[in-house]
């Protein structure tokens, strides 16, 4: 596989132009996961690298920035969960360090878009239902990415699978749509933009990636998953899709009450630096793990994306021809 086809090839869609990427594929934030190697070698692929402030002080914070500066010259993002005390004081150290795209999530943009106009850069926000989007339209944002139920991590109480709400969002929004959730390779990458999505957000896929700082055993467990080997951990308040072992099957069973305490704590346990292992750390994946049979360099993973999208549009035009012949 040439990885020369990164280098020398380009789709142009609303987002590429908006975020100022060769591709318009987006590392997907993951709290402390998603840090400033991982994010810079996204953006030496033609991707978005985006940092997940969360769970990261104000001096970590700089030092992940300071990292992901000094390896790429590529465009970065930083995540922001807006509920989060420490918010606004994430968005001041990116725009102080130069940052250019700022993506928000978890509440409401309304409260931090002046201040990232002001500055002069782009805002894209995550939503995973229609009312939420429309509202982040309303509020200004530049794009919306819209997450589906089968994604990896906390996803939406509304349940709307990527499938359904991508083409809907895209009927009622004028701003572009980037899909998440379910997207692993060029076929689910294609199927996005046919849905009218303008890019793409990938996390369980890159989970597995030789870059990912995640411990080997949660990226093993990602490679040899099956489509039925998540579930989802909380109550409907804040539901987590996460991969089945020994703990969250046994969180699965308990009240939703006690469930949701053994989750408040996992949430704040750090499985990357604390440990535990395939039965006991808490490991959130989505149901695409199922198509995640090995692990890659970022770089092989965005070469065979784009090079098999070739192919996989390819076999659509074939369908579509009209010419009644079997697609290969
Ligand atoms: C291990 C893991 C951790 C995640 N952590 C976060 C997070 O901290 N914040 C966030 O907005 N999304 C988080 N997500 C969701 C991703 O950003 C992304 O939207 C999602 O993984 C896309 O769906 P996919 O898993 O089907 O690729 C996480 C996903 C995974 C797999």
């Amino acid at each position: 596989m040439s990885a020369l086809i990164i280098e020398e090839t380009g789709w142009r869609t609303r987002v590429s132009k908006l975020l100022g990427t060769r591709f318009p594929i987006i590392l997907g934030p993951m709290r402390l996961i998603t840090l400033g190697a991982m994010a810079a070698e996204v953006a030496n692929c033609g991707g978005l690298g985006v940092i997940a402030a969360s769970g990261l002080s104000a001096e970590r914070l700089r030092a992940e920035i300071e990292i992901a500066l000094s390896q790429t010259k590529g465009p970065l993002a930083i995540n922001i969960p807006i509920y989060r005390s420490n918010a606004l004081e994430a968005l001041e150290i990116a725009i102080e360090m130069g940052i250019k795209t700022i993506y928000t999530s978890a509440g409401n943009p309304a409260n931090m878009i002046k201040r990232i106009r002001k500055a002069g850069l782009s805002m894209i926000h995550k939503v995973s239902n229609e009312k939420t989007a429309l509202k982040a339209q309303s509020a200004g944002v530049d794009a919306v990415v819209a997450m589906g139920f089968e994604a990896g991590g906390h996803v939406g109480r509304e349940k709307i699978t990527t499938m359904c709400l991508i083409p809907r969002l895209a009927d009622i929004l004028s701003i572009p749509v980037i899909a998440a959730g379910g997207i692993a390779d060029a076929r689910g990458t294609a199927a996005a933009f046919a849905l009218g999505a303008d890019g793409v957000e990938i996390g369980t896929r890159f989970v597995a990636s030789a870059e990912c700082p995640v411990p080997d055993f949660f990226k093993a467990a990602v490679q040899s998953a099956d489509s039925e080997a998540t579930l989802l951990l909380g109550k409907d308040e804040m539901p987590i899709r996460v991969l089945k072992n020994q703990v969250t099957l046994e969180v699965s069973k308990m009240m939703d009450d006690k469930a949701d305490k053994v989750m408040a704590r996992s949430g704040e346990a750090n499985y990357v630096q604390d440990g535990g292992d395939k039965d006991t750390a808490v490991m959130p994946c989505g149901q695409i793990a199922g198509v995640v049979s090995r692990s890659m360099k970022i770089r092989d993973i965005f070469s065979e994306i784009i090079s098999e999208s070739m192919r996989v549009s390819q076999r659509i035009q074939q369908i579509l021809s009209l010419d009644g012949q079997e697609p290969k």
